[in-house]
């Protein structure tokens, strides 16, 4: 309980430097408080004070503890009720308005796409729903994360059984036993490509006409970072863009217009200008 105490209080003084924020953090703290103090333990430091100071000394190691705050946590077709809604309702929407513009491409981008389950469960769900219908319009899927670990594995495509689970069974297919794992087919990665980015710094150029950000910047980030995060993704919607958030998340207030207006029943799935 203790040792709890320090590291929530060594947490709620060091996430804000990051612009991070404590709240996000609550729940999964047990893994960052083991990771800080494996660290500290590496550095011949004598618990979290003494790394405190570490860190007021040496402002090279915040990058390290920032990929410490990094959680990895993902799975398929996370929210089923989401992906769902994507396949039926929103891909053949945003597809409809894509195929009438002159290049022809439906451009997405997965902002914090961990170890790639998120992507290519989109990219699913445009193959197996309105793909087949508009076989002249192109898909073009960016995925960003800040991790090289995880973006080594997404790009590697195999995972173990459990993370697709929630997977619709049809779409099991599209997946090759390799050992104990699932390995995507690569017919199914076409189109997709993969960025190191982080997203408080950096963002790809878009326009888009879909953008996953989920359980990253809504969860983790302070309010301030969370607000500039959410211009520059407003910025890279196309008009009737779509953006979606982790089902827990709020999108801060900016006061700005077109507004993103909610699909209901509240759904995390956000619509530049309205439905
Ligand atoms: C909890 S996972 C969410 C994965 C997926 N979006 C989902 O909802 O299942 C958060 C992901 O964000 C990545 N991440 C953390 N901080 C980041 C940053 N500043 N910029 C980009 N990605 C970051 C992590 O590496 C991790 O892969």
């Amino acid at each position: 309980v203790a040792a709890d105490a320090e590291c929530v209080a060594f947490l709620q003084w060091c996430l804000p430097r990051l612009g991070l924020r404590w709240p996000g953090f609550r729940k999964v703290r047990r893994t960052v408080c083991k990771r800080v103090a494996r660290r500290a333990r590496s550095l011949g430091l004598d618990g979290l004070a003494a790394y405190r100071a570490r860190l007021e000394a040496e402002p090279g190691e915040w990058a390290l503890l920032d990929e410490l705050c990094r959680i990895p946590i993902s799975r398929f077709w996370r929210d089923r009720g989401v992906f769902e809604c994507l396949r039926d309702e929103v891909l053949p929407a945003l597809a409809a308005t894509a195929d009438t513009r002159p290049d022809r491409i439906l451009r997405a981008w997965s902002a914090g796409c961990a170890s790639g389950e998120e992507p290519y469960s989109l990219a699913l769900a445009w193959r197996f729903g309105a793909a087949a219908r508009l076989p002249r319009l192109g898909f073009e899927l960016l995925a960003t994360d800040a991790d090289p670990v995880l973006l080594g594995r997404a790009a590697r495509a195999c995972y173990r059984p459990g993370s697709l689970r929630e997977l619709p069974a049809a779409m099991r297919a599209a997946f090759s036993p390799a050992g104990p794992l699932l390995c995507l087919r690569p017919e199914y990665a076409a189109g997709i490509a993969f960025a190191r980015q982080d997203l408080r710094r950096e963002m790809p150029a878009g326009p888009f006409d879909l953008i996953l950000c989920r359980n990253l910047a809504f969860t983790y980030f302070d309010a301030e970072t969370q607000r500039r995060v959410l211009a520059g993704l407003r910025a890279r919607l196309v008009p009737g863009g779509a953006l979606v958030l982790g089902r827990h998340e709020r999108l801060p207030d900016i006061g700005a217009e077109p507004p993103l207006a909610e699909r209901r029943p509240a759904s995390g799935i956000f619509r530049l200008g309205g439905w």
